[in-house]
């Protein structure tokens, strides 16, 4: 192990899905631009383009597809996906593809689909995050009505350990974004931004990579470039400017892992506020409220609570609910004649 901390590379050998965009067809709305998590275009000409590909960001598409669900001119094409060819964060997915939930040989366009499919399931394939809100208020009967879905999630002994609080107070979002991105910033500092010498470089690179190994969730390339957007780009707003915040709380005593409880709580309220026509995004950077006493004492936020995540929610300024393609993960099936196991 001790080799491959000092041989891993702070950005791995990766492949990245690759922004194609038809300049006929684009009319640069700016959507796409606005909308991605990682800030990676950029109009030029009144045409996106790739970053990346002009050598300003050291990470290229993540493939999440949010500027194909957003173009309203069919103008975008994601093609390939993010792969990390080697080290630590090496990928373990299959290839992408879009929803086949009855096993077509070939899956067909999803609008031949969504008529077959349930209300709820339609709803699954075509929520996407959305990052793009108009001003208007969301009333509170309807905020009640998504969290309401919430408290009907399955719990680990029936514990319920879920508490919401609900921000509609923008000075209030605006106070928790700026002191959580602060928090963050210097995951940022020292993952993304370079300079300081070859030595300093490299002790950056050891310490990312030994971080990594303590605390592997933290130190993802694609996280580190979302907290340099949060941390640093002036435009970008850590609730996406939406005009409401829901923070799920979780009591630490839950039976269990909390946290899973907690998080099926938050997609119930996800999922329910797609079937009413809002949009939402999660929003994991509020955990760092746990580091900011005065900020956690103000939100009312007390032992035996801690802050799970965040779901910002509001109306969409645009469309955003197309099926995208999403990688296969392995599946493992024993079957009941005893033939496995079999992968697909
Ligand atoms: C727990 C959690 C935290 C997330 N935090 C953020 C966030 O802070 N900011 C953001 O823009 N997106 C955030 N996301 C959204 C993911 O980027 C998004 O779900 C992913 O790219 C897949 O895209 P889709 O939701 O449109 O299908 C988060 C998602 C989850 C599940
Ligand atoms: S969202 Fe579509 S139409 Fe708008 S700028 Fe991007 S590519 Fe062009
Ligand atoms: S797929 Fe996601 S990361 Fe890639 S350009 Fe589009 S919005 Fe940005």
């Amino acid at each position: 192990m001790s080799a491959r901390l000092f041989d891993d590379r702070r950005y791995p050998r990766t492949s990245f899905a690759r922004f194609v965009v038809d300049p006929e067809k684009c009319n640069a709305c700016r959507k796409c631009v606005d909308t991605c998590p990682g800030q990676l275009l950029k109009l030029v000409d009144d045409v996106p383009v790739n970053r990346h590909e002009t050598g300003e960001s050291a990470l290229g598409c993540i493939g999440c597809k949010n500027c194909f669900a957003v173009c309203p001119e069919g103008a975008i094409d994601v093609r390939g996906q993010y792969r990390v060819e080697e080290g630590y964060y090496r990928t373990t997915l299959g290839a992408p593809a879009f929803p086949n939930p009855f096993g077509d040989p070939e899956a067909p366009p999803f609008e031949e689909l969504a008529p077959k499919l349930t209300p709820v399931e339609r709803v699954i394939y075509q929520r996407r995050s959305v990052r793009l809100f108009k001003k208007k208020a969301v009333p509170e009967a309807i905020l009640r009505r998504v969290v309401e879905a919430g408290r009907f999630a399955p719990s680990q002994g029936n514990c319920q350990p879920w508490r919401f609080v609900v921000i509609t107070d923008r000075a209030l979002l605006d106070r928790i974004g700026e002191e959580c991105g602060r928090r963050v910033a210097p995951v940022a500092g020292m993952y993304v931004r370079s300079g300081g010498g070859a030595l300093r470089e490299r002790l950056k690179t050891l310490a990312v990579n030994a971080l990594s190994r303590l605390t592997p969730n933290n130190f993802d390339q694609r996280l580190a470039h979302g907290i340099d957007t949060v941390a640093n780009d002036e435009r970008w707003d850590m609730f996406l400017h939406a005009p409401a915040l829901i923070l799920v709380l979780g009591d630490k005593r839950g039976i269990g892992e909390p946290l899973i409880d907690c998080m099926l709580a938050a997609h119930n309220v996800v999922l329910a506020a797609h079937s009413l026509e809002l949009g939402t995004c999660y929003v994991g950077f509020v955990k760092m409220i746990e580091t900011l006493p005065e900020l956690k004492r103000d939100l009312g936020i007390e032992w035996p609570f801690k802050v799970m995540t965040s779901i910002a929610v509001g109306w969409p300024r645009t469309r955003a609910d197309r099926a995208v393609a999403r990688e296969r993960p392995r599946v493992t099936w024993f079957p009941a004649d005893r033939s496995g196991p079999r992968e697909e």
